[in-house]
């Protein structure tokens, strides 16, 4: 399913950088809808009425790599604005016949623009006409442009750091406007998108949500829908959406793999089944898991293991409801380009995501997934739009392996005990010192690893926990929270003290990249 048929949009074309879908987010929080398609795939009968504007991305090419870029030059006369990003910038000058080089120095970092021209681009930019302090990461640079561009800002490494071809309504910027790091960036895309390309407001999570309930009603007609609920925020949103498109029709499976939050299935019962009236099968799948999972250690084998069991236990139920054609999954888009790029470009798999690389190939239900073209603070809105409570919308992201991936190695009953209770002190401790909403995720996990301690007199021979938290906007890079000493040590404590197993508590100090927010 998608939403490309209906909307006006600016059309994103990647060229692998790990930043395309920040572009994406930008334009969508401008309230424009914003799709990506990699340079790999993007055709030219890709929706062109629909298309209001054109960005290009940035990439790890370099644009003389003639064999490994593929781009045709045919969207140069659809007449649509475009914008080129650090590549996006380089391939316009290259293919219009300017001259791209290998830089003599890299320039990488802060860089201090300097404006020479007016521009529609740069309106309300510059402040008096003052420097401003733009980010670069870029080793080529454009060295000679192509005809009938002018130059419109520069730093000193790098002359031509904003052009533009009126006319031809064509804009290239060497730095990154849609990193924190560019002041103000932001105007920049706003001014190409409503100035330049003259896109009108399409995108707010009312509308998503008249839209996607629409396009769920279309998509399923009289057949019936299977969603896996797992009570985290997206499997949530996903089926209230879903309940609310088609009632009845819609059946969730809740499957308790043992590797849930302490309580979790409680809580999930008491929304959906008790608050919301929504047909719910509760599958009791403890024992099931933790036999396919003893003496498994490899990570990625746990996450296969995982998915597939899921999608049996659906199939199962499946078979017993003939009319069920749909299994509705809570996958988004960063799911699907972190684990197996959506796009088909370069970004490189670091996971496979159990909703999307565990599954089997020969799946007999088709798959609904509605989200899979939010953001999670999209889908967060939309779920406080279709009423979920704040406790649900505003829950910190959990995995769709559970708390397997935060004991590393093989897992077993008493781990997972354990861990269970020190994640529920810790999370009960952050809300009651007023820190939970200001991380964007925060858990405990268990280090299967034993280290000697000492409590009263006597010595203990037992596990570590290690806690982490992080503050992200979507997940893709992120950093660790600065807890104070008086709250790292009352945290402690509490898990010390109220949980046999434990004995010595650390925290993780390691920020996304070089480490990931989940252990494994
Ligand atoms: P990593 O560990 O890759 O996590 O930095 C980024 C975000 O993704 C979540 N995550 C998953 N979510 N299925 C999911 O639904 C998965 O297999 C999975 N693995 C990681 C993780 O909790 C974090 O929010």
């Amino acid at each position: 399913m998608s939403l490309n048929n209906n909307l006006e949009r600016i059309l994103i074309i990647d060229f692998g950088s790990q930043f395309t879908q920040l572009i994406a987010r930008r334009v969508r929080e401008l309230g424009v809808f914003s799709e990506i398609v990699s340079h790999k795939r993007f055709n030219l009968k890709l929706g062109k009425n629909k298309t209001k504007g054109i960005i290009l991305s940035g990439g790890p090419l370099n644009v003389y790599q003639s064999k490994k870029v593929k781009f045709n030059n045919e969207i140069f006369n659809w007449n649509v604005p475009i914008l080129g990003i650090c590549f996006g910038h380089q391939i316009i000058s290259k293919q219009l016949g300017g001259k791209v080089k290998q830089a003599k120095q890299r320039e990488f970092g802060l860089a201090k623009l300097k404006k020479l021209r007016n521009s529609k681009l740069i309106n309300n930019f510059f402040i008096k006409d003052k420097a401003k302090k733009v980010w670069m990461s870029h080793a080529d640079e454009v060295i000679k442009l192509a005809k009938g561009f002018k130059v419109v800002a520069k730093t000193d490494s790098s002359k031509f750091s904003i052009i533009e071809n009126v006319s031809k309504k064509l804009y290239g910027i060497q730095f990154h406007p849609e990193v924190t790091h560019t002041e103000k960036g932001n105007i920049i895309l706003k001014n190409f998108i409503f100035s330049i390309c003259r896109i009108k407001k399409n995108w707010s999570s009312k509308n998503q949500k008249k839209i996607l309930i629409q396009e769920v009603k279309r998509n399923v007609g009289n057949s019936k829908v299977i969603c896996a609920l797992s009570g985290g925020v997206d499997s949530s949103v996903v089926a209230k959406l879903i309940h609310n498109s088609i009632g009845k029709k819609l059946t969730c499976i809740f499957v308790n793999t043992g590797l849930l939050r302490k309580n979790e299935e409680n809580q999930v019962i008491q929304t959906f089944k008790k608050k919301f009236k929504v047909n719910l099968i509760y599958v009791d799948a403890k024992k099931l898991f933790f036999n396919k999972l003893r003496n498994i250690k490899d990570p990625e084998k746990k996450r296969k293991i995982i998915g597939n069991l899921f999608i049996k236990i659906f199939e199962k139920y499946a078979k017993k409801n003939r009319n069920i054609k749909f299994l509705a999954q809570g996958t988004l888009y960063p799911d699907l380009i972190e684990s197996k790029s959506v796009t088909g470009s370069q970004t490189s798999k670091i996971k496979s995501h159990h909703n999307v690389g565990g599954l089997p190939k020969k799946m007999k239900l088709k798959l609904i997934e509605p989200l899979k073209f939010l953001f999670k603070d999209e889908v967060r809105k939309l779920g406080l739009e279709l009423k979920l409570s704040k406790n649900i919308v505003l829950r910190h992201p959990f995995p769709g392996p559970g708390l397997a991936i935060r004991i590393p190695g093989e897992i077993d009953e008493n781990k997972v005990k354990i861990l269970k209770e020190a994640d529920d002190i810790f999370i009960k401790s952050l809300k009651e010192n007023n820190l939970y909403k200001k991380i964007w995720q925060a858990y405990a996990a268990l280090l299967p690893i034993k280290t000697v301690g000492v409590m009263g007199d006597n010595r203990t021979y037992e596990y570590i926990c290690l806690l982490r938290a992080v503050t992200s906007q979507d997940g893709m890079t992120a950093d660790f929270f600065d807890f104070s000493k008086d709250f790292m040590q009352l945290v402690s404590n509490r898990i010390i003290n109220n949980i046999k197993g434990i004995n010595r508590v650390v925290y993780d100090i390691t920020s996304k990249p070089p480490s990931t927010i989940e252990l494994e």
